[in-house]
């Protein structure tokens, strides 16, 4: 059947739309899916860290990554946190460092290509973003003597480092020594790409006009995802290949995180990224002057940024459960639950009105669900790092 609606197509090409309705999708909403790939992105580069891409200081990011040292008393790597078998995320739903602290672990699958970090966009880069954990007193309570002296010590990471920088780390100044170990950390980060998915084969097939290949896509994943573009206006946010827009909103999560204490979100973030002097246009970007600091130089508070958090990208999202900013909600089931039925009177007046009531039935919700789950790859795995040297 579909393969007679495709020869009909060739001998007439304004069937197309005909074509894709048999797979119960009109023209709006096939354009919809189509802008949600296509997938991987090209290989991230930042301008303002001048070892991205570098082999050597990928490895010795990747050393770096797992290694508790960096942490004064030895408790904490980041991948105690990050977990590879959680999607670099955590199954907790707030992260517990020395103290419970306030934030859920995001995941760190494809956060090279980000404009900003943290859920509250507190920097725009990440080697900015990957020293914050060392020195953070409650996270590795480390400083920048202790990660020098491990560095210059240790003869493999002392290697790594030489042939990622080009000088011995123990003729440079520690705070030097610091952020060139945030900036391996991040170059390793760069690679965690993460593999096509169920849905990636769906949109490509639909790209390409093959459609008994799109067909191979379960039904109830195709209803979800037109759903997603759709009438649940999931898409208004989370859009694009990564499924985020990457901007900040309030989709009324609670406002206290414990009696007395209110997360401000995207408002805290931009008053830590205005006092940092680890941004793309500080003394330790390695781009001060390029174009990528233009967001940065121009971004304004304003008043709805309270309590708004960082759109997070749905790639392999099923894997990396509890979810929102602080774990507040264990499944996704409960997450699609959040939106069908939003709470109201917690969301600001100035705030999102594309946040409204869905009513959704059991099987839209149902749909939504085996949609979200196509968003993983089978095998989520990433591969072993390679070890520095000695370390
Ligand atoms: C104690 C747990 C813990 C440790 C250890 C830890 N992290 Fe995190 N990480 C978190 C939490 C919680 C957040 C969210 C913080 C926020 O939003 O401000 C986070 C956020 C991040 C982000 C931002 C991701 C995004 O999507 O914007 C990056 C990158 C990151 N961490 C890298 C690292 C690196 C590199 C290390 C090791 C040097 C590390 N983390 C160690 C818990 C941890
Ligand atoms: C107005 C923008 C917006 C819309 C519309 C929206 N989201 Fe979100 N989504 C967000 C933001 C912002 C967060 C993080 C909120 C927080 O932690 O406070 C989020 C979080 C999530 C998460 C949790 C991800 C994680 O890793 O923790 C899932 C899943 C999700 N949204 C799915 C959906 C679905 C499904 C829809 C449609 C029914 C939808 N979203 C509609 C902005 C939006």
């Amino acid at each position: 059947m579909i393969r007679l609606l495709i020869l009909l197509g060739l001998l007439w090409p304004a069937s197309t739309s005909a074509e894709v309705a048999v797979l119960g999708l009109d023209d709006e909403t096939v354009e919809a899916i189509l802008s949600h790939g296509s997938w991987p992105p090209e290989p991230v580069r930042d301008p303002s860290n001048r070892v991205s891409g570098d082999p050597a200081a990928i490895r010795l990011g990747a050393a770096l990554f797992d290694d508790t040292r960096l942490s004064t008393d030895q408790r904490f790597a980041c991948s105690s946190c990050h977990r590879p078998d959680y999607g670099f995320a955590e199954p907790k739903a707030r992260s517990e460092g020395r103290t419970l602290l306030t934030r859920n672990t995001p995941s760190l699958w494809n956060v090279g290509g980000q404009r900003w970090f943290g859920w509250d966009g507190g920097n725009d880069n990440l080697w900015a973003q990957s020293r914050r954990p060392i020195l953070a007193p409650d996270e590795m309570a480390s400083d920048a003597g202790h990660v020098a002296r491990l560095i210059r010590q240790d003869a493999g990471l002392a290697a790594c480092y030489r042939a990622a920088f080009g000088r011995a780390a123990a003729e440079v100044p520690a705070d030097d020594v610091l952020v060139d170990v945030a900036k391996a950390l991040a170059t390793w980060q760069e690679t965690l790409v993460s593999p096509p998915t169920p849905f990636d084969r769906f949109r490509d097939a639909l790209a390409a006009g093959e459609l008994d290949s799109a067909a191979v896509y379960p039904e109830a994943a195709r209803r979800g995802a037109a759903l997603f573009v759709g009438r649940a206006r999931c898409a208004f946010c989370h859009v694009g290949p990564r499924f985020s827009s990457g901007e900040f909103h309030d989709v009324g999560m609670p406002y206290f995180l414990e009696r007395g204490v209110v997360d401000p979100g995207r408002h805290g973030g931009l008053a830590a990224l205005k006092a940092s002097q680890l941004t793309r246009l500080g003394p330790w970007s390695d781009d001060a002057g390029g174009v990528t600091g233009f967001a940065t130089r121009y971004v304004r508070p304003r008043h709805a940024d309270f309590g708004a958090f960082r759109v997070p990208s749905l790639r392999g999202v099923a894997e990396t459960a509890p979810y929102m900013h602080a774990g507040s909600l264990t499944t996704l089931a409960e997450v699609i639950e959040h939106y069908n039925d939003p709470p109201l009177d917690r969301l600001h007046t100035d705030g999102e009105r594309v946040i409204r009531p869905l009513g959704l039935t059991d099987r839209e919700k149902a749909d939504l669900l085996a949609f979200l789950r196509s968003l993983s790859p089978r095998q989520p795995s990433p591969p072993p790092p390679v070890p520095c040297g000695g370390g």
